[in-house]
C-alpha cells in the first residue's frame, strides 16, 4: 500500500503516520521540511515537503508522490475572530489552508484503482459558533467541494470520504488557548480515522 499524509507534520498527520508506520510506502507532506524530515526518519516515509495552497507546489509535490492507495488531508488552521472584527488575513488564510489546499490535491492527486482520499470536517453545531465564522465557513466550503468532486471523481474509482471530528489535542488548538477538555488524544482520533478511512462510508462522524 502506498500513503500519502498531508499535513504529516500536525497532530492529527504524525498519530497517522506512526499508526501506518511499516504498513507499505508512506510519503509525507508538509511546510516545515525539518519537523517533516525526522518524522519521515521515525516512521521510514519519504519528505515531500510543500506549500498546498500554491498550486504549482502542490502539483509539483503530487507528481513526485505519484499513484497512492490512501491520501489524507490533515490539513488546516485555526484561528477566533469576531465577524465585526475578522479581517482578510484571517479570512484568506482560513479558506487557503482548508479549502484552497484541499482543491489543489483533488486537482493533481492521482490514485491506484481503488483509491481513497480523506478529508477532515468538523461539525457544524461545535464550530458555527461566535467567533469562528472564518473557520466555519472554510469547512463548509470544503464539504460543498468536497460533495461535488465524489461525483466527478466516482467514475475514476477514486472514493472521497469526509470524515467529522470532535476536538482532537492537537497544534491547531495553540492560537486558542490550547484544547477544551475530553479532547480526544490525537493516536485516538488517528485510529478512528484509520477505521473509517478503510470502511464503507463516504462521511463518517467520530
Ligand atoms: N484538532 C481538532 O480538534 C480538529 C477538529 C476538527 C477538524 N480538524 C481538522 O483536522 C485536520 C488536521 O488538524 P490538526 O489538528 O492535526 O492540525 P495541526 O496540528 O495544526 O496541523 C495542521 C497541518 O496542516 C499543515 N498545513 C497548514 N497549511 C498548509 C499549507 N498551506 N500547505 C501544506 N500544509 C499545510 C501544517 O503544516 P506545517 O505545520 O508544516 O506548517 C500541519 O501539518 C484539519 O483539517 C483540521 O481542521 C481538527
Amino acid at each position: 500500500m502506498r500513503a500519502l499524509i498531508l499535513g504529516a507534520t500536525g497532530g492529527l498527520g504524525q498519530a497517522l503516520a506512526r499508526a501506518l508506520k511499516g504498513q507499505g510506502e508512506l510519503l509525507l507532506g508538509g511546510r516545515r521540511p525539518e519537523a517533516l524530515r525526522d518524522l519521515a526518519q521515525e516512521v521510514g516515509g519519504r519528505p515531500l515537503p510543500g506549500d498546498l495552497s500554491d498550486e504549482l507546489e502542490a502539483k509539483a509535490l503530487l507528481e513526485e508522490a505519484g499513484p497512492v492507495d490512501l491520501l489524507f488531508h490533515a490539513v488546516g488552521m485555526a484561528g477566533r475572530a469576531p465577524v465585526r472584527e475578522a479581517g482578510r488575513d484571517l479570512l484568506e488564510g482560513m479558506l487557503s489552508a482548508h479549502f484552497l489546499t484541499a482543491a489543489h490535491v483533488l486537482k493533481h492527486a492521482r490514485f491506484n484503482q481503488g483509491g481513497r482520499a480523506v478529508f477532515f470536517g468538523a461539525y457544524p453545531a461545535y464550530v458555527r459558533v461566535p467567533g469562528f465564522g472564518a473557520y466555519a465557513a472554510a469547512k463548509a466550503a470544503l464539504e460543498a467541494y468536497l460533495e461535488v468532486a465524489r461525483k466527478e471523481l466516482r467514475k475514476e474509482g477514486v472514493r472521497l470520504v469526509l470524515v467529522r471530528l470532535p476536538a482532537v489535542a492537537t497544534p491547531l488548538w495553540a492560537p486558542l488557548g490550547g484544547p477544551p477538555r475530553g479532547a480526544l488524544a490525537p493516536e485516538e482520533a488517528a485510529r478512528k480515522v484509520l477505521e473509517a478511512a478503510l470502511g464503507e462510508a463516504e462521511e463518517v462522524a467520530l
